[in-house]
C-alpha cells in the first residue's frame, strides 16, 4: 500500500482535523489544478508557442508576458465556477473580478500573482504563482477592492508553486507550511515535507545589488557589513543568491533558510517599494511565519500592515528569524 499522501488526502485530513471546512478545501484544490495547468503551459517553452511579450501592460504599467496573461486566464476560469469565491483579485487586473451571476457565490476572497518572475520566463529560470485567500465580510456578495483591503492576519491560506526543475506547491492554513512535489506521471501533488522549518541563523543572503546606489543609509551598512563578511562587525563570511523570482528565492530560504531583501530605495520610493502587499508581500509572510522565520517592512510585521490598495506596494524583509531581527536594528539605528 502506498504511504505517498496526495495534496486531496492532506486536505481532508486537515478538514477533519478542523483546520479548514470543505469550501475552503475545494478552493485550494482549484488553485493546486489551474497551477499545474500553467505548470504544463510553461513546460512545453518555445514549442507551445507561449513565449515573448503580450504586447499590452496591466494596470501597474508593466509589460505583460503571454504567460502573465495565460496563466491569469488558468486561474480566472478554474476559479470562476466552483461555487467557493466570492471574488478574485490579480496583479494582472485593474479591479476585483466579479464572479459571473450564472454561478453560485462562496465566502471566500482569492488573490494571487499570476505568473512572478516575468524576467525569467524567457531564459528557462523558475517562476512561479503566489496567492493569498481571504473570507468575504459577511453580507458582502459582491465583494469591491475595500472589501480586499485585509491585513496578512486575516489570511486563511497562503500559497506558491516553484514551476522549476520539479514543480512545487508550499502551502498553509495556519498550521505550519507544507511542500507538495508534483509526481508528472499521475498529475498529483504529493506531500514531500511536512512541518517546513527556516533555520533560525544564515550566511546567505538575496537582494539586488545594483539598486545598492538608490538604498537609504541602513540598508547600504547592512550589505556593507555583510559583504565584508569575517572581517567585519559581524564576524562571518556571507554569500550572495539573487533569482530575481521571487517564489524561487522564497523558496531556497524555506529550504535551507536565508535573508531575503526588496527595500524601498530612491528608485521605487514614490510607489512605496517594489513587491506588492496582497498578492506578494502577505502571502509570504504568512508562509515564512508558518515555518518559524519572520517577515517585515524593516520597521513593522508585514502581517499587521493596514493596507490601502489592492496594488499596494511594499519594503520587504523576510526569511532567518534572528537575520531578519538584525536588519530591523540597521533600520532602528538609522
Ligand atoms: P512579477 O514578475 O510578478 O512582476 O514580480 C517580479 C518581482 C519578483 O519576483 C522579483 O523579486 C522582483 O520583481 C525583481 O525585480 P527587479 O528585477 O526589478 O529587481
Ligand atoms: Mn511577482
Ligand atoms: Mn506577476
Amino acid at each position: 500500500m502506498s504511504t505517498r499522501t496526495p495534496l486531496t488526502r492532506f486536505l481532508i485530513e486537515a478538514e477533519r482535523a478542523g483546520q479548514i471546512n470543505a469550501e475552503l478545501r475545494l478552493l485550494i484544490e482549484v488553485v493546486a489544478r489551474a497551477c499545474k495547468g500553467i505548470s504544463y503551459a510553461i513546460s512545453k517553452g518555445a514549442l507551445g508557442g507561449v513565449l515573448g511579450d503580450a504586447g499590452a501592460s496591466n494596470v501597474q504599467g508593466e509589460a505583460q508576458k503571454k504567460l502573465d496573461v495565460l496563466s491569469n486566464e488558468i486561474l480566472l476560469e478554474a476559479n470562476a465556477w466552483g461555487g467557493h469565491l466570492a471574488g478574485i483579485a490579480s496583479e494582472e487586473m485593474d479591479e476585483p473580478h466579479p464572479i459571473p451571476d450564472v454561478y453560485p457565490k462562496g465566502n471566500f476572497l482569492l488573490l494571487f500573482d499570476p505568473l512572478d518572475g516575468s524576467s525569467n520566463i524567457d531564459v528557462n529560470v523558475s517562476v512561479g504563482t503566489i496567492f493569498s485567500v481571504l473570507r468575504c465580510p459577511d453580507g458582502v456578495t459582491e465583494p469591491k477592492t475595500a472589501h480586499f483591503l485585509q491585513p496578512g492576519t486575516a489570511q486563511v491560506a497562503a500559497g506558491y508553486t516553484v514551476y522549476g526543475p520539479s514543480t512545487v506547491l508550499v502551502l498553509t492554513v495556519g498550521h505550519g507550511t507544507h511542500v507538495f512535489t508534483l509526481d508528472r506521471e499521475t498529475g498529483s501533488f504529493i506531500l514531500t515535507q511536512r512541518g517546513v522549518r527556516i533555520p533560525e541563523d544564515t550566511q546567505e543572503y538575496a537582494i539586488n545589488a545594483s539598486n545598492a546606489r538608490h538604498w537609504d543609509a541602513p540598508v547600504k551598512r547592512y550589505v556593507d557589513d555583510l559583504v565584508a563578511g569575517r572581517t567585519g562587525p559581524r564576524g562571518k563570511d556571507f554569500n550572495t543568491r539573487w533569482i530575481a523570482s521571487m517564489v524561487a528565492d522564497v523558496h531556497r530560504i524555506m529550504s535551507r533558510g536565508g535573508i531575503f531583501l526588496y527595500p524601498v530605495d530612491a528608485k521605487c520610493r514614490d510607489k512605496g517599494g517594489r513587491l506588492r502587499l496582497m498578492y506578494e508581500a502577505n502571502p509570504m509572510a504568512f508562509l515564512v511565519e508558518q515555518a518559524g522565520g519572520a517577515a517585515s517592512t524593516g520597521h513593522q510585521r508585514m502581517l499587521e500592515v493596514q493596507p490601502a490598495g489592492l496594488h499596494q506596494r511594499v519594503p520587504v524583509v523576510l526569511g532567518s528569524k534572528n537575520e531578519v531581527a538584525v536588519f530591523e536594528r540597521y533600520m532602528r539605528e538609522g
